[in-house]
């Protein structure tokens, strides 16, 4: 059977499978839950880079002692509307699930809420948190920093991350609006993919080791990743750092560390928002005004060789609903690989077709 053979596979039993390896490696059932439950999100919305095939990388950290599996984040007040979160290097997104989940309270109770998170690790995808504030009828910012990946703008070697810059509101009966991005042409997570399923990149997305472009993943990850926009780009990764890094307390301006670097904790910061949607007029007026720009968006003249306009997290909603219905596509290697880790932990292995 081909590496590239891909299979379909059932969300709920793949969200199952995911969280008995994390409780064979010591993590809690409750947090175990979480961070299954983001992961297959990920997957389910199409952003396949950020799911359940990070298990094998994530679970390798905790094998070398630089993630604390079974550590409990610990929240402090700082003022009715601002908590801070220190997640004592448990999983970001223990650490970012339960910050939000203060934001959210303190919005209900005062508009608004402002959580920083420090001490954390990487988080996948930022919209999982989006959908927790819209789920809970809230408009949302989340941002978070990441280990060096991008050069500023004239810098030539990697200083900041691919942070993504996250936002989100809930709207009436038509989608809400979920913006969810990485300040780089290209998350790095779309090159380890390309990595693990044998795959080229596209030129421009990155540059190797000597500076020049280039189309293999291998090669790039030696390199660095190019910002979008140029200068632009550039300056939304070190937004990011600021809100994320400098004003939480964990590491900042380069120092957070790689994934793949065994040396130590990553010590992610992430900042976290939660706003009210009815502070200014009533719930069904902001409602209606939601639904209308989103009419107007998706209505809008068409460019010459455009079939559909969609708006910020649409197509992710869409790839969401059709696979819950079909299953989430995973690649023999990929599989082969989460079962590698089933196995270290006396795990069942996952059944494909
Ligand atoms: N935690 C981390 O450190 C980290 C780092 C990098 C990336 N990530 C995650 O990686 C994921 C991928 O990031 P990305 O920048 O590659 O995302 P992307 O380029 O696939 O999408 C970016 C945004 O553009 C929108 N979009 C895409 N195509 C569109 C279209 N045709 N019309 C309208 N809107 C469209 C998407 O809905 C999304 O909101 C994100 O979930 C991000 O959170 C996480």
């Amino acid at each position: 059977m081909s590496e590239q053979t891909v299979h379909k596979i059932n969300p709920q039993e793949l969200e199952t499978f995911v969280r008995k390896i994390l409780i064979g490696n010591n993590v809690p059932e409750e947090n175990a839950s979480i961070v299954a439950r983001c992961l297959v999100q990920a997957d389910l919305r199409g952003v396949d880079t950020h799911g359940s095939n990070r298990i094998p990388s994530y679970m390798q950290r905790i094998r070398q002692q630089v993630l604390d599996p079974s550590a409990s984040p610990e929240l402090k007040q700082v003022t009715p509307i601002v908590a801070q979160v220190d997640g004592k290097n448990t999983f970001g997104f223990v650490a970012a699930h339960l910050g939000m989940q203060r934001a959210i309270e303190m919005a209900q109770e005062f508009g608004v809420g402002v959580v920083s998170v420090k001490h954390s690790n990487h988080f996948g995808m930022s919209a999982w948190l989006v959908q927790q504030a819209i789920d809970a009828g809230m408009l949302s910012l989340v941002f978070t920093n990441s280990s060096p990946a991008l050069p500023v703008w004239g810098g030539k070697d990697k200083l900041m991350g691919v942070s993504p810059i996250a936002c989100g509101a809930p709207a009436g009966k038509e989608r809400p609006f979920i913006l969810d991005m990485a300040p780089s042409i290209a998350a790095r997570g779309k090159i380890y993919k390309a990595l693990r399923r044998g795959e080229k990149i596209p030129t421009g997305w990155a540059l190797d080791g000597e500076g020049n472009m280039t189309d293999d993943p291998a090669r790039a990850l030696e390199g660095v990743m190019l910002p979008m926009g140029g200068p632009k780009g550039s300056a939304l990764s070190i937004m990011m750092d600021v809100f994320s890094g400098v004003l939480s307390g964990s590491a900042f301006a380069g120092h957070v560390t790689n994934p793949y670097d065994p040396s130590k904790p990553a010590d992610v910061g992430h900042f976290l928002m939660a706003i009210k949607p009815d502070l200014f007029m009533s719930l069904e007026d902001f409602k209606s005004r939601m639904d209308y720009l989103y009419q107007r968006v998706v209505g809008s003249e068409k460019m010459a060789g455009v079939e559909r306009i969609y708006y910020p997290g649409e197509i992710e909603q869409i790839t969401n609903e059709m696979r819950l219905e079909n299953g989430i596509p995973f690649t023999e290697a990929e599989i082969v690989n989460l079962n590698r880790e089933a196995e270290m932990v006396g795990v069942e292995q996952l059944k494909v077709d």
